[in-house]
């Protein structure tokens, strides 16, 4: 959405007691924001906060976090919610301007959403934009993070192929869906609170799609048993249940730079910030390693959705252990591993699949029947770039971008005292 600069929406956000100035000073600490203890709301893009003034002062049972990236846009929420509060404090809403596609940097475990509303969130049309839509899975991952077990995301927009879309996305991430309409204003639905892209779109005669989407419970699990928790506040070393630490091996050791030895740091960079993947150097500590009940592996990556990455076994395979405990064989080697999350767009929606049916990456990859509606699509892609000539695309692209020599062997590479 277009906005015009509004000179005073800053200053005014900053005199606004309903707003927060420093969002990342409350990660974690969200529900004491607001004077009265009661279940936690979050909208997701909310505009000019016409539904966020609307459903606060009809629902004073709920307090409600207002999120959009636009200080100009949420300088005008900040006047509507005044104006439809009127003299009435406004105590069960709070505003800030960030970032959806950071939202982690804001927002943790520790904050226990009951229920996220995305209302008309930009629908990207172009594919190479999909993954900024806020239905999109790395996003839904996410949001997974704060919200409760039985939490609720309601989602609704005028935009048919957002939502025959985002269904998809949210069945692949393990929600299931408690209501569902492709035409809200016509349907039994008695809560409805009308946003300013509603109004706008239903005088156009568009109909609304709406969907209460929840986790599965049944979403099945493959535990590791024999991994013993660890008091996340005393991790000094992971240990397996058999009592052996679990070692931990600096990707340093595996991947070398050329020459200087920042290098490992650019490259670790460029998967950062390409496939939002922390990559392990001789500086981690492991204090620094978010707890999680990783079985005995080399650790490679870790990503900010609680997957690690890591050889099992003496080089390889690349097997992936989620937060859960799910796990999966990602790839063979660790080319093919970097050549499915520079290449294949949707390989985060691959692994969640995986995990989700016990069948590694590779399998999955190989099967001939469709297991689910992109599944035909997803081969056809993976073929195209399982090959060498991609391959060739992405040593070019590594080497620009982090100045590394890509070899396709260890044998090759050892040849030349280098290794990747
Ligand atoms: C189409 S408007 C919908 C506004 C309102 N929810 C409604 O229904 O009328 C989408 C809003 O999402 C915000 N937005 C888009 N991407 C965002 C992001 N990554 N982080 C935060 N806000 C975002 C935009 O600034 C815009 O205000």
């Amino acid at each position: 959405m277009r906005i015009r600069r509004k000179a005073w929406a800053r200053p005014e956000l900053a005199q606004c007691p309903f707003n927060i100035d420093q969002p990342t000073e409350y990660i974690g600490h969200w529900a004491e924001v607001f004077p009265k203890k009661q279940p936690l709301h979050l909208e997701l893009g909310c505009g000019k906060g016409v539904f966020t003034a609307c459903q606060g002062k009809k629902h004073p049972e709920f307090n409600l976090i207002a999120i959009d990236i636009k200080s100009d846009i949420l300088g005008v929420a900040k006047r509507n919610i005044e104006e439809i509060y009127g003299d009435e404090p406004v105590d069960n809403i709070r505003l800030f301007a960030y970032d959806i596609e950071r939202i982690l940097e804001v927002m943790n475990d520790k904050d226990q959403f009951d229920r996220i509303f995305i209302n008309f969130c930009n629908p990207w049309p172009k594919k190479k934009h999909k993954k900024k839509r806020l239905t999109y899975p790395r996003q839904l991952e996410h949001y997974k993070t704060f919200l409760k077990k039985d939490g609720e995301i309601w989602f609704k927009t005028d935009d048919d192929e957002l939502f025959e879309e985002s269904l998809d996305y949210f069945k692949d991430c393990g929600f299931t869906f408690t209501y569902l309409t492709r035409d809200l204003h016509n349907s039994d639905f008695s809560d409805n609170v009308i946003t300013e892209h509603e109004r706008m779109f239903s005088e156009q005669g568009i109909p609304i799609k709406f969907l209460i989407a929840k986790l599965d419970p049944t979403f099945p699990l493959r535990v590791f048993n024999d991994v013993e928790r660890v008091d996340p506040q005393h991790v000094d070393v992971l240990a397996s249940s058999d009592g052996r630490p679990l070692e931990l091996v600096d990707a340093g050791k595996i991947i070398r730079p050329v020459s200087e030895k920042n290098k490992a740091s650019a490259l670790g960079r460029a998967l950062q910030e390409h496939c939002g993947l922390r990559f392990y150097t001789n500086d981690s500590k492991l204090s620094e390693i978010p707890f999680y009940p990783v079985p005995v592996m080399e650790l490679l990556f870790h990503d900010d959705q609680g997957n690690y990455f890591g050889y099992d076994g003496e080089n390889g395979p690349i097997v992936c252990v989620n937060v859960a405990s799910r796990c999966c064989r990602v790839a063979e080697t660790y080319a093919d591993f970097l050549e499915l999350i520079l290449f294949h767009p949707r390989w985060r929606q691959l692994l969640s699949l995986s995990q989700h049916n016990g069948r590694n990456i590779p399998e999955v990859i190989g099967e001939e029947r469709a297991l689910v509606p992109w599944q035909e699509e997803l081969e056809k892609e993976l073929k195209l770039c399982w090959k060498a000539d991609s391959l060739q695309k992405m040593r070019d692209c590594l080497m620009k971008s982090s100045g590394y020599v890509i070899y396709p062997d260890l044998e090759r590479a050892k040849k030349d005292k280098h290794f990747l």
